[in-house]
């Protein structure tokens, strides 16, 4: 077993990563000052995979488990499902030293956070992710919310879990396409800061795609580990967390105007970071062959890199103007300058992002 720490004062914690982990949380939760309480937030999906074992586990260690069941999908992470959470916990009888568990992925782990943080003006939570992105990314940070029907991720909290518990062995029932959105964001975390890692990425492809537990295990603690530096230096994203978001100015958009039906996130991110990297090297930041090297890994695993027919930088400007992470209109891109290192650029010319986004078959 892996165990990393974010460093964050009295709220730091540990991230655990392991096979066969989850038989191991009711023996991890007992270490909190929780009382006898705790509500295991799934969907149905997830528990029928894992909820006997994270369930069974917590009881063995002597607490109570109230299971907290939404229905799958993003649609579910809403305002809507929060009051099924809360009243569910108000039934129960939760107090303010219970605590919830996230079981699932993202959405699953996003919205129980938010519940943890303004339940009884906010309790303990801990993240068990079961899908890579949740493992590499969404778990780590204290990042939670829900969507507005007129936003995506738009009211939410800053409210960091007391431990992530990652069991690899999750993976195993993951469909291959939610599993390859994932490395998306593993691949960021080598462009924004860590070239090595890139190059484990490049060689270790296969191991990688065959789900090995070794290779497995590298690509998630190296992540997290990323994360939790870049996290433990700016919790609440005034400046350097923003790098976190490479490939995301133009990913949104892309999530955006296609309602978000066509792409997975982490495909429209795969998408995003090639064309963050083409407008680098539009505006002489980047190598041509560092671009086409960031592409070639992109596509080695099996994501797409280039924008489909019929989209073009008329739709997906005024998109980029919408997303929230755009403060007073102006338009922030991560930009790579080398594989491992990138900058945060504002003011940048439409023109240029035209330019980029022109590119094709290249
Ligand atoms: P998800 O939570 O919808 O999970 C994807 C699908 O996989 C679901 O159908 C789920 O039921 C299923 N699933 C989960 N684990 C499984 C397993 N082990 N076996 C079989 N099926 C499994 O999607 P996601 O990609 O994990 O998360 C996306 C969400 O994460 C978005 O809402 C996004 O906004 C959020 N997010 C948050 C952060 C953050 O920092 N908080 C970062 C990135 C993304
Ligand atoms: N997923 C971006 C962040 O956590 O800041």
């Amino acid at each position: 077993m892996q165990k990393l720490r974010v460093d964050l004062g009295d709220r730091s914690y540990s991230i655990l990563i392991g096979r066969n982990l989850l038989p191991e949380l009711g023996g991890a939760a007992e270490k909190f000052e929780f009382s006898g309480k705790i509500g295991l937030v799934s969907n149905p999906t997830v528990f029928k995979l894992y909820g006997a074992t994270a369930a069974g586990s917590l009881i063995k260690s002597g607490f109570e488990v109230e299971e907290i069941i939404i229905p799958d999908g993003e649609e579910y992470k809403s305002l809507a499902s929060m009051e099924k959470i809360y009243e569910a916990m108000l039934r129960a009888k939760l107090d303010r030293r219970s605590a919830l568990v996230a079981l699932g992925g993202g959405v699953i782990g996003d919205i129980t956070g938010f519940a943890a943080s303004t339940y009884m003006r906010g309790i303990d939570f801990i993240q068990v992710p079961t899908t890579l992105l949740g493992q590499v990314d969404s778990s780590v940070g204290g990042k939670t919310g829900v969507n507005h029907p007129l936003g995506k991720n738009m009211i939410g909290a800053f409210w960091q879990p007391r431990l992530v518990l990652i069991d690899i062995d999750t993976l195993a029932t993951l469909p291959k396409r939610e599993f390859l959105s994932g490395l998306a964001e593993v691949i960021k975390y080598g462009v924004i800061w860590d070239e090595g890692f890139f190059e484990f990425l490049e060689d270790g492809k296969d191991a990688v795609l065959g789900l090995d537990g070794e290779a497995l295990t590298e690509v998630i603690r190296r992540s997290c580990e990323i994360k939790a530096e870049v996290v433990s230096r700016d919790e609440r994203e005034a400046g350097l967390r923003a790098i976190l978001n490479f490939g995301h100015t133009i990913g949104h958009a892309i999530e955006t105007v296609t309602g978000y039906k066509k792409y997975l996130h982490g495909e429209a991110v795969a998408i995003g970071m090639y064309y963050a990297a083409r407008l680098a090297n539009v505006l002489g930041l980047l190598q041509e062959r560092e671009v086409s090297r960031i592409r070639a890994l992109i596509m080695a695993y099996g994501l797409p890199s280039e924008l489909p027919p019929g989209i073009e930088a008329t739709d997906l400007i005024p998109a980029m103007e919408l997303d929230k992470k755009t403060v007073s209109g102006t338009l922030k891109f991560i930009l790579p300058e080398k594989i491992g290192a990138v900058r945060i650029e504002k003011g940048i010319k439409p023109e240029d992002i035209r330019k980029a986004l022109s590119f094709r078959g290249v």
